[in-house]
């Protein structure tokens, strides 16, 4: 296959391509560390050890996180939310949430709501995606125990004002948690000043590191139930799950290689700065929207370009089912999208498009301008295409 002449818009599933240091530092991990982290003493375990280490360190500076050991690795986003949700929420304990989740939350959600009788509230956004901050105070009540929100949304780009949540929460004694699928490595993340105590993030969206990682910051006066027990290396003679941090939310052998690849990620991006990375990707998203909202038959979703928001742009095109539509751009045009139904049904309802799901196109910070204009060459030229034919 010839990737050169693909254009990808699919960042929002997975980035690619990577940064080079990434596959690179995957490379030499495997020649050169990829030995047991943290289960023996010999050379080649101690330095797979340091990976796993250099790799926290990183993260914890580009989200502001005092001790990188309240960062405990992950297999991807969902895997880091049903850790905090499956490991805080108790019988009889209330979420709050919104129509906007991705199936990462709310369906872990409604599992505990089934199996163990959680009560579950979710505050309806705007056709936009926005939140209205005051119904969401609204719903507090004595029983609530966690806000679970996501920073930006996966079908409509939209950005939630996760300190401004987090205030609310901090005055109410909620806790928040923070799905950062959409926003790790692109949108500025402190947890302190933002208020958050849990935050799951991929390892292989905007960080730009492979699948197969991601992770979870716990914050310290949160004591979790693991969602996984067995083998961390350490108090191998108890047959408790050790208390210490991190192996207390890592059972079993670490992802090393991939964490070696995703480190080199996470410092990309902190030397290019994650403003600098925004700022890019929202140049070409709004390139991208100019290009699309003049074409006939073509209705964006989400907030328009002059807001502040994430490269994610979702639309309809009359005349064409979204899988249509992408199987075309894919085959005549090279071009990589997605299309359907983006694992958020409350999401589409709220947009109104639980009947035709949507196209979404999803610019990264290696997209040309020119890859951008290729687009919407090929959206124009299908319209036009149909009009002739109709
Ligand atoms: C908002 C949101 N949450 C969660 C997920 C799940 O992420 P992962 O595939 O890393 O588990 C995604 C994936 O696209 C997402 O967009």
């Amino acid at each position: 296959m010839n990737t050169q002449s693909i254009i990808y818009m699919d960042n929002a599933a997975t980035s690619w391509p990577k940064p080079p240091g990434v596959t690179e530092a995957m490379k030499r991990c495997m020649r050169e560390a990829a030995a047991n982290p943290g289960r023996g003493s010999h050379e080649m375990a101690v330095r797979a050890s340091r990976v796993l280490f250099e790799g926290r360190k990183a993260l914890a500076r580009l989200f502001r996180i005092q001790n990188p050991n309240d960062i405990a690795y992950a297999l991807n986003t969902t895997q880091a939310l049903n850790t905090a949700l499956q490991g805080l929420l108790k019988p009889g304990d209330h979420v709050i949430t919104t129509s906007l989740e991705h199936n990462s939350v709310r369906r872990p959600l409604e599992a505990l709501r089934r199996k163990i009788g959680i009560e579950v509230s979710y505050v309806q956004t705007n056709a936009q995606g926005t939140v209205d901050l005051s119904k969401l105070r609204q719903e507090i009540h004595s029983r609530t125990k966690l806000i679970a929100v996501t920073h930006s949304s996966n079908l409509l780009g939209t950005i939630t004002p996760v300190g401004d949540v987090g205030a609310i929460a901090k005055a109410h004694g909620v806790k928040l948690l923070v799905d950062a699928a959409q926003s790790a490595g692109v949108l500025d993340i402190d947890v302190g000043a933002m208020g958050i105590d849990l935050l799951a993030f991929p390892g292989h969206k905007g960080l730009m590191g492979p699948q197969g990682t991601g992770g979870l910051y716990i914050h310290p006066d949160l004591d979790l139930e693991p969602l996984m027990y067995g083998g961390t290396g350490s108090s191998s003679e108890s047959p408790e799950q050790p208390t210490a941090r991190p192996d207390r939310y890592e059972a079993g052998t670490q992802n090393t290689v991939g964490i070696a690849g995703l480190t080199e990620g996470v410092k990309f991006v902190l030397a290019e700065t994650t403003e600098r990375i925004h700022r890019r990707e929202l140049e070409l998203t709004r390139q991208l929207m100019e290009g699309l909202r003049g074409i006939p038959g073509v209705t964006l979703l989400g907030p328009g370009p002059e807001t502040e928001r994430t490269a994610i742009v979702s639309f309809l095109m009359e005349g064409f089912d979204p899988s249509e539509a992408s199987f075309i751009l894919d085959r005549q045009f090279g071009i990589a999208v997605r299309s359907g139904f983006h694992c958020t049904p409350l999401g589409h309802q709220s947009a109104g498009t639980t009947e035709t799901g949507a196209v979404r196109a999803s610019p990264g910070y290696f997209t040309a301008e020119s890859e951008i204009v290729s687009l919407v060459e090929a959206v124009k030229e299908m319209m036009a295409t149909l009009r002739k034919t109709n």
